[in-house]
C-alpha cells in the first residue's frame, strides 16, 4: 500500500472514531457538555444534547450547522423521570438506536463548607440533579441499550469523589455516589453488553467552575496551576471531551467500572488548593 493512502487511512481512523454513532449529553449547553458535543460531532457521532438552558442549546445547534455538525437540542431537565424518558424515546423514534450517554449535567448547590448549615432544600436540589438526574439516564439508556446488547453509559463525577476538603459536603456526597452507581451498573449491565464508567476532572474553566472559585479569573486559574502536581499544561474542557470519546467509543470496548480521574495527578497528593483558596478568600476583598 502506498505511503498516501495509508495516511488517509491513518486521518480516516483518527477522524471517524465515534463515526454512526448516536450520543445523548446532558448538560450539553454548557461547559464540558458543550464541548464534549462539539467533539464527539467531529468525530462523526450524532450528537442530542440535553439540558434546560434552551437558548443555550439552540445557539450551540445553530454553530453545530455551520460547521456541518449533526447535533440537535432537546429540552430535559434530568430531574425528572418523565423528561429522561422523553429525551431518549424521542432519540430511538428518530435515530432508531443510543448508543452513548454522557450523563454530564450537575450542579454545585450551597458551597457552604459547614455540616451546620446543612438545608433540606439545597440536599434536595444538589441530589436532584447530580444523582437522581444520573440513576434516570442510566434507568432509560438501559432500558434502550439492553436490547440492543450494546452501549457505553459516562457519568461526570469529579476529583472530589477521591480527594476530601476540596468541596462541599453535599457536592462531595453526590459525586460519590455517581462512583458508586458508575461500579454497581457496570455489574449489572455487564451481562448485556453496556459498559459503564464515570470521569473524573480537576478544574476546569466553566461557569460552574466560575462560581466555585470566586476570585478573578486569572487569580483562580493561577492558584489551580500553582497547586497542579502536572506543570507545564491546563486541563481544559476539550480534555475531558477527549476522555469521553475514548470511553464512548469503540477503542475503550474492554473498560467498565472505571473512575477515570483527569487531574495531572492531584488527586494522588492532598487538598493542598483547598487550604490555598481558604487563604485566598480570607484576604479578598
Ligand atoms: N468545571 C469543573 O471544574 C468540574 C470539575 C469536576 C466535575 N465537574 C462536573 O462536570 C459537569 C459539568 O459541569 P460544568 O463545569 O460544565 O458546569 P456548567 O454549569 O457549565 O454546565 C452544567 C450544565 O448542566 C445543566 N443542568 C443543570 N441542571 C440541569 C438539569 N436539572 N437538567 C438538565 N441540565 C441541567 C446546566 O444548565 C449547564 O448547562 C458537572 O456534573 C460537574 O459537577 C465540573
Amino acid at each position: 500500500m502506498e505511503a498516501s493512502s495509508l495516511s488517509a487511512r491513518s486521518i480516516n481512523l483518527i477522524t471517524c472514531r465515534l463515526e454512526g454513532k448516536v450520543a445523548i449529553i446532558t448538560g450539553g449547553a454548557s461547559g464540558l457538555g458543550r464541548a464534549t458535543a462539539k467533539i464527539f460531532a467531529r468525530y462523526g457521532a450524532k450528537v442530542i444534547a440535553a439540558d434546560v438552558q434552551d437558548d443555550l442549546g439552540h445557539s450551540l445547534v445553530d454553530e453545530a450547522v455551520t460547521s456541518n455538525q449533526t447535533i440537535s437540542f432537546i429540552h430535559c431537565d434530568v430531574t425528572k423521570d418523565d423528561d429522561v424518558k422523553n429525551l431518549v424515546d424521542t432519540v430511538i423514534s428518530e435515530h432508531g438506536k443510543l448508543d452513548i450517554m454522557f450523563s454530564n449535567a450537575g450542579i454545585l448547590g450551597n458551597l457552604s463548607p459547614s455540616i451546620l448549615t446543612a438545608d433540606a432544600e439545597d440536599l434536595s436540589n444538589i441530589f436532584g440533579v447530580n444523582v437522581f438526574g444520573a440513576f434516570f439516564c442510566a434507568k432509560h439508556a438501559a432500558r434502550v441499550m439492553i436490547p440492543a446488547k450494546r452501549g457505553s453509559i459516562i457519568f461526570t463525577a469529579s476529583c472530589v469523589s477521591k480527594v476530601a476538603g476540596l468541596a462541599s459536603h453535599t457536592y462531595t456526597s453526590t459525586k460519590h455516589a455517581v462512583v458508586g452507581l458508575t461500579k454497581n451498573l457496570c455489574v449489572e449491565l455487564g451481562q448485556h453488553g453496556i459498559r459503564v464508567n464515570c470521569i473524573s476532572p480537576h478544574a476546569v474553566p466553566t461557569t460552574m467552575y466560575n462560581s466555585a472559585i470566586p476570585l478573578e479569573k486569572d487569580i483562580a486559574a493561577r492558584l489551580v496551576m500553582d497547586t497542579a502536581v502536572l506543570k507545564g499544561v491546563t486541563l481544559e474542557a476539550n480534555d475531558v471531551g477527549e476522555m469521553a470519546v475514548f470511553l464512548g467509543s469503540d477503542e475503550s470496548k474492554y473498560v467498565s467500572g472505571v473512575n477515570l480521574l483527569i487531574d495531572g495527578g492531584y488527586t494522588t497528593t492532598n487538598s493542598s488548593l483547598g487550604d490555598a483558596l481558604a487563604k485566598a478568600l480570607i484576604h479578598s476583598p
